[in-house]
C-alpha cells in the first residue's frame, strides 16, 4: 500500500516509518522535513500537498501540538493552539484526505491518553484529544467505498520521556514499537471509527 505519514520525521513518526516501512511504501511528510511539505492548521497547503502527491491508500497523522499550562494561568487564545493546531490539522487532513483515498484506505489520527487519564497542565490537550477520538467515530459512518478511519491514543511513549516524564509522575510509559503497531492494525485491519488506546 502506498502510506502517507504526515510527521514522520517525529518521536511516533519515525517509529511508525520504521513498522510499516517493511512492507509498505511510504511518502514521508513534515512540516520542515520529509519528501513533502505541509502545514496541516492551514487547509490550503494541505489540498497542494494531495494534488502533489495524488492517490494513497492510508493517511498518517502522527502530528499536532496542544497547549500545556496551568488552567489558572490558562488565556482563550493559549486554549485555541490545541484546538486549531492537533484538532482542526488533522481533521483538515481527513476531510481534504478523504477525496484522494482510494477505496478501502484508510485515514489513522494521533490523540492521546489525557482525554480519559488527564494531568495537570493538560487541560488543553484532554479537550483536544477526546475531540479527535469524537471525530473520527463520527466520521467512520458516513465514508464510503470501504474507506475508514480510526485514532491511535498512546499515553506518553518511553521514547519521549525526556520530554515528558516530569509531566506524566507516576505514568508507566508505552513501547514505542507497541504504539507504532496500533498504526499497523488500523492500516492493515477492516476496523473503523476505532480508538486504539496504547499503555
Ligand atoms: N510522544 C508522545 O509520548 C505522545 C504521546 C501521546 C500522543 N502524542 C501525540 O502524537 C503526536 C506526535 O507526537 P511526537 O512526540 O511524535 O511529536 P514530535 O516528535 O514533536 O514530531 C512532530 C512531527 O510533526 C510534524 N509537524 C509539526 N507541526 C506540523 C504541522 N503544522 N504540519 C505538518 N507537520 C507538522 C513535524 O514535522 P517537521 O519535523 O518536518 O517539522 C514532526 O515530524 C502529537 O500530536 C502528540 O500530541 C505523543
Amino acid at each position: 500500500m502506498k502510506v502517507l505519514v504526515v510527521g514522520a520525521s517525529g518521536t511516533i513518526g519515525k517509529l511508525v516509518v520504521k513498522e510499516l516501512g517493511t512492507n509498505h511504501e511510504i511518502i514521508e511528510v513534515g512540516k520542515t522535513k520529509g519528501q513533502y511539505q505541509v502545514d496541516i492548521t492551514d487547509e490550503n497547503s494541505v489540498k497542494a500537498l494531495f494534488e502533489k502527491v495524488g492517490k494513497v491508500d492510508a493517511i498518517v497523522s502522527v502530528a499536532g501540538n496542544a497547549h500545556f499550562g496551568l488552567l489558572g494561568e490558562m488565556t482563550a487564545e493559549q486554549f485555541k493552539i490545541g484546538l486549531h493546531d492537533k484538532l482542526l490539522g488533522q481533521v483538515n487532513l481527513a476531510l481534504v484526505g478523504q477525496h484522494y483515498l482510494n477505496d478501502g484506505g484508510s485515514i489513522t489520527l494521533t490523540s492521546g491518553s489525557l482525554s480519559h487519564d488527564p494531568i495537570v497542565y493538560g487541560a488543553n490537550a484532554s479537550t483536544v484529544n477526546a475531540a479527535i477520538d469524537g471525530f473520527i467515530r463520527g466520521a467512520a459512518i458516513e465514508l464510503n467505498n470501504g474507506k475508514r478511519i480510526n485514532s491511535v491514543s498512546p499515553t506518553m511513549l518511553k521514547e519521549s520521556l525526556d520530554v515528558y516524564g516530569a509531566y506524566f509522575s507516576g505514568t508507566d510509559p508505552a513501547p514505542g514499537e507497541k504504539v507504532a503497531l496500533a498504526f499497523r492494525k488500523s492500516i492493515d485491519g477492516r476496523q473503523t471509527g476505532q480508538t486504539y488506546r496504547i499503555w
